[in-house]
């Protein structure tokens, strides 16, 4: 009996301590690839470029007003948070307040990715209070894209549909679950309630017209302006419309624990479990737990619209979907019990380990400004097909920092009325 004991005592501790060192481990590599990839992009900012992705072997830069703007400067607050060298403090202020004009940008609900990622964690990271009125603006902009006879932030203007026949007159995506953290954000700053009403109004919604009853998402939900009545539900960058695009589940499941978070209503809790479960547990998950960009290509019963081709091989990786549910998932086990909590950041800690191997972490000599390789934009666009991603790089940051924190404080719980700036 006394044998057993000591030998379950060894295993745990022998277990325990293996899995922190090989935390160190990954988080000393990633530092190192970091640094070699984003000390090559030196003085961008001046001409108010962005790394974004990589075309045909060269940087693929953006302006400010790409949704993906804030990301690197997000990442450069994230390498700066794990290496407290000032240096990344300053790139990362140099690429935050290249994207100024945004506070005041209505043009889409991309602003809640461009700011909060940027300035957001400027403030979290960086102390940077002055910052918190950007944020405010910036949520005082995205709620002018809020229409109250549907209930919902429009997330794109008037376009069409894949087939060029259908019109998307309101299109709110299920994307937009991230942008209501600038809301709540905005709303905990302020002590205005408004931007938090619009975000829980908006999140009941979702619920309502993205989800299907097995808790996958819709990608587009398209709606009546007047009426407030769903006209469409289809998809844009995912397989087809009945399908389950993998950075639509992992940004609904992200934007649920976001809610959860600033309102504690249970509600929300439960819903992001059960998104969690079907992502976990759905039979089109490789081994290694980096999903291919649709969990249903080629799949009897899924009709692509696009411009499919009969006998092409569409089975890429999209590891920007992998990071972001690692991180969600490292979230919501702060929620529930220890045993659950157990197997979400398990789930987590694959997804960090496997994306820091060869097999997705590019060589200093190789993907030149980014860590990890193979992610997937929009393939029914062909656009950014198995490249890198500077979204993909953000969140693997936030992933690994949150496991690096929840490892070391096993009994950490958020303090009540949380938000961004006091959390992780
Ligand atoms: N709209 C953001 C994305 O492509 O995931």
């Amino acid at each position: 009996m006394m044998r057993n004991f000591i030998y379950l005592l060894f295993l745990g501790l022998f277990f325990g301590c293996s899995s922190e060192k090989t935390i160190e481990k990954v988080k000393q590599k990633t530092i190192d690839a970091a640094e070699v990839q984003f000390s090559k992009i030196g003085k961008l900012y001046e001409s108010k470029r962005i790394p974004r992705t990589l075309k045909n072997g060269d940087l693929f830069s953006v302006n400010p007003y790409d949704w993906t703007s804030g990301f690197y400067a997000g990442s450069l607050w994230y390498l700066y948070e794990l290496t407290e060298n000032p240096q990344w403090k300053d790139q990362a202020v140099a690429y935050t307040e290249i994207l100024d004009t945004i506070q005041w940008y209505s043009g889409n609900h991309d602003v809640g990715f461009m700011i909060n990622c940027s300035y957001g964690n400027g403030y979290r990271i960086g102390g940077k209070e002055h910052y918190k009125q950007v944020l405010v603006n910036a949520a005082e902009s995205l709620s002018q894209r809020f229409n109250s006879n549907v209930g919902q932030i429009k997330s794109w203007n008037y376009r069409e549909a894949w087939d060029g026949v259908t019109e998307w007159f309101y299109p709110v995506i299920i994307d937009n679950m991230m942008n209501l953290e600038l809301l709540f954000e905005a709303s905990a700053i302020s002590g205005n309630g408004f931007y938090r009403d619009l975000a829980i109004i908006h999140a009941d919604n979702t619920m309502r017209d993205h989800y299907r009853p097995d808790f996958s998402s819709y990608h587009v939900v398209d709606y009546d302006t007047i009426t407030g009545h769903v006209l469409d539900k289809a998809t844009c960058q995912g397989f087809a419309d009945n399908s389950s695009w993998a950075r639509g589940q992992a940004w609904g499941l992200y934007g649920y624990v976001i809610t959860y978070r600033a309102t504690k209503d249970e509600k929300y809790l439960d819903f992001a479990i059960n998104i969690a479960d079907y992502m976990m547990n759905h039979p089109s998950i490789p081994e290694d737990k980096i999903p291919y960009w649709d969990y249903h290509i080629d799949v009897d019963g899924y009709q692509a619209e696009w411009d499919y081709q009969d006998g092409v091989d569409y089975f890429y990786r999209d590891v920007s979907a992998a990071t972001i549910t690692a991180s969600a998932l490292i979230e919501l086990a702060t929620y529930v019990s220890q045993e659950e909590s157990n197997q979400y950041v398990d789930y987590a800690r694959d997804i960090i380990m496997n994306v820091s191997t060869p097999n997705y972490m590019a060589t200093e000599d190789e993907d030149n400004y980014f860590i990890l390789k193979h992610s997937v934009g929009s393939l029914p666009h062909g656009g950014s097909v198995d490249t890198p991603a500077n979204y993909a790089d953000y969140y693997y940051l936030e992933a690994l920092t949150r496991l690096i924190n929840y490892e070391t404080d096993k009994d950490y719980v958020l303090p009540e009325n949380t938000s961004i700036a006091s959390w992780y």
